[in-house]
């Protein structure tokens, strides 16, 4: 145990001092970044949280402090004590403290550490595996920490700014009842209650509508949630969400909060003044036209549909689709400069995993035909057609792709993504938000031939929609909404139903029965007997928001402790198995195949 920490006070931080605090007496405390021995000089670059400061260590000034100075490795831990001094001419203008260095007269090692696996450095080569296995050295980067601090300035102001919204803070619990949000459960097997079991939750939903039919008016939460599904990149198994409900409010109502929300946000932590309302679009604008629910409108290569032009051309491929029910849809690449055919045939590759079995394409050439491996299946009139629909000129590229309306939008959608990222079509630090509506209430699951909730069951339907909820579920538009930033969902939520009679047409429609209803969310339809408010809410994906605020690729770069994209903690190395002992306390037997 050191006694010096105790005896002496941190004076500063290493990112403060300045030139104004030349001549002062200051004691840092951190790690050393660097050791260099200069000619009977030695140079400790000093690091904690806040930033660097140059300590050196002058023969004439340092006295036994030199000696120790002259042992000290990467990442020991210091406290060093010393005056201030200017750095004249040798300022480095890089950093904070780059016009001062502290001339140090005592050094006191608090912690030794063994060689570091890589560097602590922005930049660093190190493998993810590794840098995940001593988390807490890559959490020591300056890089991570500064995304840590806004994210804790994230959290500041969303409670600021609910608070003077007169929301509620309200913790909900983790050992519940299962919640479905669409993913599986994670489980806790119960000790006391053998072979029954808790699941976590995939979201507080229930529980706000539980605070609204009590009464709480308006509810936030900064919460975690448990999903356990194939993890994506901007997905994880735990993650979480800001969640917020409010009673007696329309979407808009909902949507405005949100709004004023993430517009703070914006402004505190990045200095960007958002313009506010926020831009919307329908879920079936956005589908036809960008492909996709979450569009990105940071740039053009919108979707044509282009059926009705082709339908009688003599490309049997197109013909064909039509007159089976699909549709051919179109992307004019204009603008994103020239695509050779081995780009596009790379291209081809990208679509094919959304399921689209061909990328045709056509190029306009300078006499104005139309030239590729399908060019020569359309008329004159056909092209002069084709060329009027998608706005095609001389030089211009367009690729087509046949299929079920699902693969096409799904194909050219992910295609339009991957064109501006891999053209560079996006200004950097460009912020287009934009509210997705009028989702629909109801997806058709194909294999199991009937219908589920879109969003979760308890998402109201438009009002003016509820009674063909039986009769014609796929027409239902949902009071549901999602915010999406460039191209990604960052929040989603709804109005909700608080009739018993509608949500029990709820169940009716996606197939569950009364009795399962009632021995899945009893207890919510028990409450609405007892005066439910009409309410509604949202739930941000904080994980989602800091990515794009930090400027990361990978969700991993926000989370403290991430798991890795197989559902492992590198570090923990977990999950793990348990002794077996608490096996037989759980009464779990484990089948044999999967023990090993
Ligand atoms: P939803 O399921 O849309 O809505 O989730 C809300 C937001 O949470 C984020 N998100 C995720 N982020 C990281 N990893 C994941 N696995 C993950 N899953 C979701 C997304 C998403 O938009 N109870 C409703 C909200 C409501 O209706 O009020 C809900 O959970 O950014
Ligand atoms: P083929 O007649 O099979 O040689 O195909 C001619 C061109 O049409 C190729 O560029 C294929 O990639 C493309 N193609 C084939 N099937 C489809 C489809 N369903 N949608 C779009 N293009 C297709």
């Amino acid at each position: 145990m050191s006694r010096w920490v105790n005896e002496n006070k941190r004076s500063h931080r290493c990112g403060e001092l300045r030139d104004s605090d030349i001549g002062k007496d200051v004691t840092l405390m951190g790690w050393v970044h660097t050791q260099r021995n200069l000619g009977g000089c030695i140079f400790i670059d000093l690091r904690d949280r806040d930033g660097v400061t140059q300590i050196v260590f002058d023969p004439d000034i340092a006295g036994a402090a030199l000696g120790l100075a002259a042992e000290v490795r990467g990442e020991w831990v210091v406290g060093i004590k010393g005056k201030v001094r200017s750095r004249g001419k040798n300022a480095n203008t890089r950093i904070s403290t780059g016009a001062i260095e502290v001339a140090a007269t005592e050094l006191e090692i608090l912690a030794r550490a063994k060689p570091v696996p890589f560097p602590i450095e922005n930049e660093v080569n190190a493998s993810e595996e590794t840098r995940l296995k001593y988390r807490f050295l890559d959490l020591r980067r300056e890089k991570l920490q500064k995304n840590f601090i806004l994210r804790h300035k994230f959290n500041q102001v969303v409670r600021r700014t609910l608070d003077a919204n007169g929301f509620l803070e309200v913790e909900t619990p983790f050992l519940i009842k299962s919640t479905p949000e669409g993913a599986r459960d994670y489980v806790v097997p119960s000790r006391v209650h053998q072979g029954k079991f808790f699941a976590l939750p995939q979201s507080p939903q229930l529980f706000k509508q539980l605070l609204m039919v009590a009464g709480y008016d308006r509810y936030f939460q900064i919460t975690r949630c448990f999903r356990d599904e194939d993890l994506r990149a901007e997905r994880q198994p735990e993650f979480t969400q800001v969640d917020l409900e409010m009673s007696f409010v329309s979407p808009e109502d909902v949507q405005n909060v949100v709004e004023g929300v993430l517009a703070n946000i914006w402004k505190e932590l990045l200095d960007v003044t958002l313009p506010t309302p926020f831009e919307r679009i329908s879920y079936d604008d956005s589908m036809n036209r960008f492909g996709v629910d979450a569009p990105d409108m940071r740039f053009g290569l919108e979707l044509k549909d282009l059926s009705s032009v082709v339908k009688g051309c003599g490309f049997k491929v197109f013909v064909d689709t039509v007159a089976n029910g699909g549709v051919v849809k179109a992307v004019n690449l204009s603008g994103s400069g020239e695509w050779s055919r081995k780009d596009l045939e790379e291209l081809e590759e990208v679509v094919k995993p959304y399921g689209a079995k061909g990328l045709a394409w056509l190029k306009i050439k300078e006499d104005q035909t139309l030239q590729g491996p399908i060019a020569k299946f359309f008329t004159p009139d056909d092209q002069a057609n084709l060329k009027q629909a998608l706005s095609l000129k001389v030089g211009d590229t367009a690729v087509f792709v046949a299929d079920r309306l699902k693969v096409a939008n799904a194909a050219l959608g992910n295609l339009r993504k991957h064109v501006a990222k891999k053209r560079a079509l996006v200004a950097k630090d460009q912020f287009r938000f934009v509210w997705v509506v009028d989702f629909p209430l109801f997806d058709y699951d194909e294999e199991a031939k009937r219908y589920s909730a879109a969003h979760h069951p308890f998402t109201s339907p438009k009002p003016e929609h509820a009674d063909k909820m039986l009769s014609d579920p796929a027409s239902v538009k949902a009071q549901a909404y999602d915010i999406v930033l460039n191209g990604i969902e960052i929040g989603g939520g709804s109005i909700r139903i608080h009739d018993q009679a509608l949500q029990s047409r709820m169940f009716e429609a996606i197939g569950i029965g009364d009795v399962e209803a009632h021995a899945k969310f009893g207890y919510l339809l028990d409450a609405f007997q007892f005066g439910a408010p009409p309410h509604g809410g949202l739930a941000l994906g904080v994980d989602r928001i800091m990515m794009l605020i930090c400027g990361t690729d990978s969700i991993r770069d926000v989370i403290a402790f991430p798991k890795t994209q197989k559902q492992t903690d590198l570090m923990l190395e977990a999950p793990a198995a348990i002794d077996d002992a608490q096996l037989t306390e759980l009464a779990i037997k484990l089948i044999e195949a999967k023990k090993a």
